[in-house]
């Protein structure tokens, strides 16, 4: 049985103190949760983030890990640094940093393989943006992305993915629940063919993408879904926990 994931992604949302404040509103209404619940915010808020989760089954995670141990790499934050606040989780190439900051499915290679080589547990994001969907390319951006972005790697026991059609991030734009279910199965037949069966079975998918508490049950009833990376709705105390205690 795969244990269901809810993570929060705040993107570049929330200040130390503010962040600080939604967790200690959010910490009672997640108390009996079922799922594994994650948060991953900026870096900033990270060692706030840590002394206020103290005591609730949140878990810390960041939103992006550098490849290099340390060195020259201005602006980029390391495995080490985010190992000794208590981070748990990182998001890797999630759709914003590929559209805005260069990142390649080379990249979230190099930094895949450095958060497992550091005990992060990564969650990898993969989807296909409005214009790859309409030209029926949704299979083959994401077997580019996953192939190009595992390479090399053996071991997915703490690896999360997450598929994130870009045409419904923050757009309101839900993929249906049967979409989802099966892209999510597409991506989960690339990982049998390279892993073999076990893995796959193993492996949790989370869906992301305008997923709110009114859309979480359908969606998490799937068989393909693990779980859910959530934006907008993850900075409201009530959505976020909303969408935790899907089944009520
Ligand atoms: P929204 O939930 O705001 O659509 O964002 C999804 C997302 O990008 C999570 O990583």
């Amino acid at each position: 049985m795969r244990k269901p994931i809810i993570a929060g992604n705040w993107k570049m949302n929330k200040t130390a103190k503010e962040a600080e404040a939604l967790i200690n509103e959010l910490k009672p209404l997640v108390a009996k949760s079922k799922p594994e619940v994650v948060i991953c915010i900026p870096y900033t808020d990270l060692w706030i983030a840590k002394q206020a989760i103290e005591g609730s089954k949140i878990k810390l995670g960041a939103e992006n890990v550098a490849w290099a141990d340390s060195g020259a790499f201005t602006g980029e934050i390391s495995a080490a640094m985010l190992k000794e606040i208590g981070v748990e989780y990182v998001i890797i190439g999630h759709s914003e940093r590929r559209q805005y900051f260069g990142e390649t499915d080379e990249t979230v290679n190099k930094r895949l393989k450095q958060a497992l080589a550091n005990d992060l547990k990564p969650i990898v994001c993969v989807g296909e943006t409005l214009e790859e969907r309409e030209k029926n390319k949704t299979k083959k951006v994401l077997k580019k992305q996953v192939l190009v972005g595992f390479e090399g790697v053996d071991d997915l026991s703490n690896v999360v993915i997450a598929y994130e059609p870009v045409w419904a991030i923050g757009t309101g734009k839900t993929a249906t629940a049967e979409d989802a279910d099966k892209t999510i199965g597409y991506i989960r037949s690339l990982i049998r063919k390279t892993y073999g069966a076990e893995v796959a079975k193993s492996l949790r998918i989370q869906y992301g993408g305008s997923m709110k508490p009114s859309n979480a049950k359908e969606l998490m009833a799937m068989r393909n879904i693990d779980g859910g990376l959530i934006g907008g709705a993850a900075l409201k105390a009530e959505d976020f926990a909303g969408i935790v205690n899907y089944k009520g």
